[in-house]
């Protein structure tokens, strides 16, 4: 391969208080915790990683769509907005990326309207319940989406 994939790992709402948001749930790192390992596993494995977060629905949508023409995958933790935002579901399409549905907590084992998602059925996969590990277990998998690991 040419050029190293850049991979677009995106955070919706309340993660960037991870660390002091409810630690039981979604545990003690923060959210430059997670980048850095992001950052190093990204390195380790050959994928550029571009680490965003946005508390704004329509930034969100923004920075999905803009995806389309200058990333190759996209990672994502939308927070509450999985079970709320049709409009990330069709930004979802239109970016027509390998994508991967992200959550440090297993949202089945929580709340029932944690149980429905709008993303689910427009990803590759889901990861859920790993907490902080899940983002590196996400990374692994879109180099296989996207041919880093031939
Ligand atoms: C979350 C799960 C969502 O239900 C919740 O609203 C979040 C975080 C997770 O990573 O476990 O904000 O996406």
């Amino acid at each position: 391969m040419a050029e190293k994939p850049d991979i677009l790992v995106l955070n919706g709402p309340n993660l960037n208080m991870l660390g002091v948001r409810e630690p039981t749930i979604y545990g003690r790192d923060t959210l430059a915790d997670i980048e850095a390992m992001c950052q190093e596993r990204g390195e380790a494995i050959g994928l550029g990683v571009d680490f965003r977060q946005s508390n704004f629905e329509g930034e969100l949508v923004t920075i999905i769509q803009q995806a389309r023409d200058s990333h190759d995958g996209i990672i994502l933790n939308a927070g509450a907005y999985t079970h709320t935002s049709v409009a990330l579901r069709d930004a979802l399409s239109v970016a027509e990326l390998p994508a991967i549905e992200l959550h440090l907590s297993n949202t089945h084992r929580r709340e029932e309207f944690r149980h429905h998602s709008y993303l689910s059925g427009v990803v590759d996969g889901i990861i859920a319940g790993f907490g902080a590990r899940g983002y590196v277990l996400a990374l692994e998998a879109m180099a296989g989406l996207v041919g880093a690991d031939e």
